[in-house]
């Protein structure tokens, strides 16, 4: 009997990459979005990455307890991963209470119907934003290490969630959760059907080349190249949106095949490489064969110097592991990219 996964906010960059390779797993998936941070670009992509034409689609907010309940009620959801929140850093700053509010209230109605029906798998999309930044006699970091202060509300959201899911699982019976912290996912399906989607100017670094490349943005500012690091740009450990996603499909199979041996757990999900800002962009240069219009600008406000994984338990437990080499990821985001010019 194929079993039934619940992608909410699954229209988005992570959640239509997941929701392919769900169905390439030969699960079932119901997808729910309510459009605040995308368009149909990916879902539209999804079907015909799948050749499935007939995936259910359900146009609703999360912060609907009433519509949640309905979604529930309407399909056998056999586990939900929850991608459904806001996650613009520096908004977030500007407008803590929509933050708070929708990335907290969506999470929690999803818990209290799950509770509701007597229980559900719940897999949480996390963020390595809450190791904040470890000192460098701690890096790289495990899922032991001590979660930081949050610096942002966005922050404080996947904080705050990982503990409702933690403190839930505790006291409600049929309840079982993972979160998965995410390092930096970047990149696109290679099929350049599918691929992030910024909406305004681009804050996250690749999608910010890509559009430089193509001409969209005059120049990328490589923000502090005075930092304490090898080549003085900030290291982080970026992961392959397709190698993420499929670290999904393991994290789900390990919950429906009863393989938990925790009723919560936390997994790091990060290639464990670090790489430097400069070090990206060069190796986007590279591999794409272009001369991309860059200058060295002052340090970014909130920007840790250095963070990356050790994704051991990752490998081990999930049985999954990074596998796309960087040089792929950054020829799929800027075949993305062009496909998108081309659209
Ligand atoms: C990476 C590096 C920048 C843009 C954030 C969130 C995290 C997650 C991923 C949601 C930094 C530098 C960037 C630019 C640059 N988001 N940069 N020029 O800040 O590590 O993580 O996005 O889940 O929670 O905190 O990612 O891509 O913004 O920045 O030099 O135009 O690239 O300074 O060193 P970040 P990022």
């Amino acid at each position: 009997m194929k079993k039934t996964v619940l992608v909410s906010g699954g229209a988005g960059f992570i959640g239509s990459h997941v929701t392919v390779e769900l169905i390439g797993a030969g699960y079932d998936v119901v997808v729910a979005d309510n459009f605040s941070n995308c368009d149909l670009t990916c879902f539209e992509g999804v079907k015909t990455i799948t050749g499935r034409k007939d995936i259910p689609f359900v146009e609703m907010d999360f912060c609907d307890k009433t519509a949640v309940r309905k979604l529930f009620a309407d399909h056998a959801i056999d586990a939900v991963i929850h991608f459904a929140a806001y996650k613009a850093v520096g908004e977030s700053v500007s407008e803590p209470l929509m933050y708070y509010q929708n990335n907290l209230v969506s999470f929690m109605n999803v818990l209290e119907v799950a509770r509701e029906r007597g229980g559900c798998n719940v897999l949480f999309s996390s963020s390595a934003t809450v190791y904040g930044e470890p000192s460098p006699d701690r890096l790289p970091v495990t899922e032991q290490s001590e979660r930081q202060p949050a610096t942002s509300p966005y922050g404080n959201t996947k904080q705050i969630s990982e503990d409702v899911l933690r403190d839930c699982v505790k006291a409600y019976p049929g309840i079982k959760g993972i979160a998965l912290r995410y390092f930096n996912p970047i990149g696109a399906h290679p099929s350049a059907l599918i691929g992030e989607l910024p909406r305004g100017v681009p804050n996250n670094l690749v999608p910010f080349i890509t559009q430089t490349a193509s001409g969209k943005r005059a120049c990328l500012s490589i923000f502090g190249n005075d930092y304490p690091t090898p080549d003085g740009t900030c290291l982080r450990d970026y992961i392959d949106i397709v190698d993420l996603a499929k670290a999904h499909v393991c994290a789900v199979a390990r919950m429906l095949d009863g393989k938990m041996k925790q009723e919560y757990e936390i997994f790091n999900i990060g290639t464990g490489r670090p790489l430097s800002v400069y070090e990206l962009v060069t190796a986007f240069e590279k591999v794409n064969k272009l001369k991309l219009n860059y200058k060295f600008a002052p340090r970014r406000a909130g920007d840790v110097t250095a963070i990356w994984c050790d994704p051991t338990l990752a490998n081990e437990e999930l049985g999954w592991k990074a596998e796309r080499t960087v040089e792929e990821t950054l020829e799929a985001a800027w075949k993305w990219e062009k496909h998108l010019i081309e659209k």
